[in-house]
């Protein structure tokens, strides 16, 4: 049974029980930042266990089933050693969220397993939680499995997540269930006898059943304190690819038709087949080009930090082992269709952005090699260095990993081409001495940032957020709560001291969403602070970075809190952002995400991914658009919602922002064009209608990474300062080449062809200088019957200054050295080398005496550096005498 079968069939069989059957979500979790991919079916649903609202399509669903795609890579170095470990897979489920509970959730497993894929009864073997008698019942009473087939576990492998009671992670969880298949005894090792035995690949664990019914929480490690849920819910997974190797009668997913295609692709490109040691490498390249294409296809790029890091690790891994197979050029992104091929039915996102992730990972391939090459070329040097019988130091090897991304694996297989060994153990000790340095320096990191959080904290749980004004408002009057200056808390602060001011409520905005935060004056009767920015923690208390000017603030005074007026610009390129993104996609297709922003009074800067530089028509189009949007005066409108309405009604989200379950949706209302609209997740401030943005203009386009694009504008005055800014310049160049404006081009066309001509006339100057000079008599000397010229010219380059040295020859020197502006040429004649001179020990003895370097053999030398004053007195000294 093909892979796509298997899960269109587990999808309707559900839809069957009445589920809502959802596409797979981004493997970006979108409101989860303590995720760094999405890893569990059940991720993306989180919130609707611990008690949200499962709204989709205007409809409560309390049963959902999904084929999630998935990434896991806390394990990535086992990935293709064992047929076991992979990173992206898919995971089948199905979710109850305070519906039904564990007798349907095993009995339909059950039916489905046995009914609709026909796995044989008596294959199947469950687990349940030690103390899990429930379960333990239906498993044994009502579907009939006999006991000896039915294990009890501890918290690590029938409790989900794993271990979770005694070691976190906090949030949603329950004891569960787990479903194994018996593949016989020619896949496992004498020791296996059931599940979770022994260490062969006998028993294959195919569905996990979660009983979702607590809330862990308290300290990590623990011990947590499990709070039942206020309802129990069912989290299933099922792992698609197991399932697929056990119906296609293979020995491992690797071999099943999602996966098998790319390794025989491998095999086909390298001539190397997939069998012994080289298989390893063939799996990994089939793994992980799977999971880069389906990240890049999601919008994670290429980066050196948090996702983009993973990618970056798995392509150069991937990379690597095409390497030990004799791939020595970019070859991944040639995957990159087959994989579409293969999953693109079911992940359309896959197909729709291929172009862009063949690009993606063709420049990134490229940059790599670059690398590999420069730490080939270091490792050849150290090995070259050793003796026979010496191994290549670990601190050496560890050097080309940590500067060339150069992994073990290769250095050993290259050392052992060239007969040397390579110290591993020195390799893992420098290993771990850097991690060690690395996780010192993070727990400094949290530990700084505990001890300032602490004071915020008391006040958050006292006073709750700071309420923000400044949407409507400029100005507002606000408490003063507290007065923080680093780790300490003030009583009040007199003038020159510089604290971190909390209001009650202020209209100041605290950075975020890429739009700085405001700056503006606090005043109290007697006094003033200059705010310079706000920025507010993670449970939004704002901090006014303040700088008492006058008087003393005072906790608990009341002050007026009044925001710069330069906001109003900040505002205008906020909106215009919003703008400028929308047209971005407008002009250069759905692809384009945004990738970080920033808004500021003056400029507003957009980094989004696309692949190639924009075109001037596409960055002009892009300009008009925006512009014909601020012209037609639109007003721009927000409101709350819950989050799922928003991305129900399609509004821009930012991946891995944060947002909570009620969400701020910016909108303007209307566009220049049919189908084009603004509609963005935003908590930053925006004018009131689009034709306060006053005017819009592009600086300037360009490159931040591989995969993203940056674009810097200017909106409002800043657009006319700019503008005002360029025509000036042109009216100042005009006036210095004294013609009006409109003939500054003609003018400039001109100036160079005059300049052209120029040069062509002193190159033509100098040449007939050259050949006057040449033809100059020369007074040619004598020692010991040899007849030599030392002659200095301007101006001759190499070519031109043998040419005047054989000159000399020609006319009677049998030495000739000339000189031109730092070089020498040293001619001979034949009479001279009959009489024993070579010109290469001639020129050198001359640069013992004149300085510089060259040399030369038989009749010619040369070189450069000579002092000519020292060159000519020299050289009779090194002529014989007879
Ligand atoms: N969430 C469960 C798992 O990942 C089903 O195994």
């Amino acid at each position: 049974m093909r892979t796509a079968e298997i899960r269109e069939k587990y999808l309707s069989f559900f839809e069957g029980k009445g589920h809502l059957r959802l596409p797979s979500f981004s493997l970006i979790p979108e409101n989860d930042p303590s995720l760094l991919f999405t890893s569990a079916g059940m991720a993306p649903l989180k919130p609707y266990f611990l008690g949200a609202k499962p709204i989709f399509g205007g409809k409560e669903w309390r049963r959902i089933t999904t084929c999630q795609e998935c990434l896991r890579v806390g394990d990535i170095e086992n990935v293709g050693r064992t047929s076991r470990h992979n990173t992206y897979f898919e995971m089948l489920g199905n979710f109850s969220f305070g519906d039904y509970f564990k007798k349907e959730a095993i009995l339909w497993a059950w039916e489905f397993l046995t009914d609709h894929l026909k796995l044989d009864p008596a294959r199947l073997w469950v687990t349940v939680y030690q103390d899990d008698d429930e379960a333990y019942a239906i498993w044994r009473d009502l579907v009939g499995v006999p006991e000896e087939r039915i294990g009890r576990f501890g918290e690590d492998e029938n409790y989900w997540p794993g271990g979770a009671i005694t070691h976190g992670p906090n949030g949603p969880s329950g004891p569960c269930s787990e479903i194994f298949y018996d593949r016989g005894p020619a896949f496992g090792t004498p020791d296996e006898t059931g599940p979770n035995t022994g260490s062969g690949d006998r028993f294959v664990e195919i569905w996990n059943l979660v009983f979702t019914q607590y809330d862990r929480q308290g300290p990590i490690p623990g011990p947590g304190i499990l709070k039942p849920l206020p309802q129990k819910n069912i989290d299933t997974g099922m792992g698609l690819y197991r399932v697929a190797a056990i119906l296609q009668d293979v020995e491992d997913f690797y071999r099943t038709d999602t996966f098998f295609p790319l390794i025989e692709q491998v095999a086909l490109w390298s001539g190397k087949p997939y069998e012994g040691k080289a298989s390893v490498s063939h799996r990994v390249i089939a793994d992980h080009v799977r999971a880069v294409v389906a990240a890049l296809a999601d919008g994670v790029t290429f980066a050196n930090t948090g996702r983009g890091y993973v990618i970056r690790r798995l392509l150069r891994r991937a990379l690597r082992h095409g390497y030990l197979l004799g791939l020595k050029g970019p070859f991944l992104h040639r995957l990159a269709p087959v994989v579409a091929e293969l999953l693109g039915d079911f992940y359309p996102e896959m197909r729709e952005n291929l172009p862009m992730v063949e690009k993606q990972i063709r420049l990134e391939e490229e940059r790599f090699l670059e690398t590999l090459e420069g730490g080939l070329k270091r490792l050849d040097a150290l090995l070259s260095g050793l003796k026979p019988g010496e191994v290549l130091p670990g601190q050496e090897a560890f050097r080309l990993y940590d500067t060339y991304g150069f992994p073990l694996d290769l250095t050993v297989e290259i050392a052992a081409e060239k007969g040397f060994g390579v110290d591993t153990e020195g390799f893992q000790q420098a290993l771990e001495a850097q991690q060690e340095r690395s996780r010192a320096a993070m727990a400094f990191e949290r530990e700084i940032f505990k001890k300032g959080a602490q004071v915020l904290e008391e006040l958050y749980a006292e006073r709750g957020a700071t309420e923000f004004l400044g949407y409507g408002a400029l100005e507002a009057e606000g408490e003063v709560l507290a007065l923080l200056a680093g780790d300490q808390s003030l009583g009040e602060a007199g003038p020159g001291t510089e604290v971190q001011v909390v209001l009650d409520k202020t209209p100041f905005y605290a950075e975020g969403g890429g739009q700085i935060g405001d700056f503006g004056l606090l005043e109290w009767p007697g006094g003033r602070a200059r705010v310079e920015t706000t920025q507010k923690t993670e449970r939004g208390i704002f901090l006014h970075k303040a700088r008492v000017e006058e008087g003393v603030l005072r906790v608990g005074e009341r002050v007026r809190a009044v925001v710069d007026p330069g906001r109003r610009d900040t505002e205008r390129h906020h909106t215009a952002t919003h703008l400028l993104h929308a047209a971005l996609r407008a002009v250069l297709g759905p692809h384009v995400r945004q990738a970080g922003s920033l808004v500021a009074p003056d400029r507003l800067r957009f980094d989004f991914t696309h692949p190639e530089p924009l075109t001037p028509e596409e960055l002009e189009r892009i300009e008009l658009l925006v512009n014909r949007w601020v012209m037609a005066d639109f007003p721009v409108t927000w409101r709350y919602m819950p989050l799922e309405e928003a991305k129900r009604e399609g509004a821009m989200a930012l991946f891995g922002e944060k947002y909570g379950e009620v969400v701020r949706v910016v909108r303007v209302e209307g566009s220049p064009l049919p189908g084009l609209e603004s509609k963005e997740l935003c908590g930053g401030t925006h004018v009131r209608r689009t034709g306060e943005i006053g005017a819009f203009l592009i600086q300037k386009e360009e490159a931040v990474s591989a995969g993203v694009r940056r674009i810097e504008a200017v909106a409002g005055e800043a657009a006319i300062r700019f503008a005002r800014g360029i025509l000036n310049r042109q009216r100042a160049l005009a006036e210095r080449l004294s013609v009006g404006e409109s003939a500054l081009e003609e003018r400039l066309e001109k100036l160079l062809s005059e300049l052209k001509a120029k040069e062509r006339e002193v190159e033509s100057l100098k040449a007939r200088l050259v050949q006057a000079e040449l033809r100059k008599e020369v007074a040619l000397s004598e020692k010991g019957g040899l007849r030599y010229a030392v002659v200095e010219m301007p101006g001759l380059d190499g070519e031109a200054l043998r040419q005047a040295a054989d000159d000399l020859v020609e006319r009677g020197a049998d030495v000739a050295l000339v000189l031109s502006e730092g070089r020498a040429v040293l001619k001979l004649s034949k009479k001279a080398k009959e009489r024993g001179l070579e010109a290469g020990s001639l020129f050198r003895a001359l640069t013992e005496r004149a300085g510089g370097r060259g040399g030369g053999k038989g009749a010619l030398a040369q070189g450069a550096g000579l002092d000519p004053a020292t060159a000519k007195e020299a050289l009779p000294g090194l002529l014989p005498v007879e």
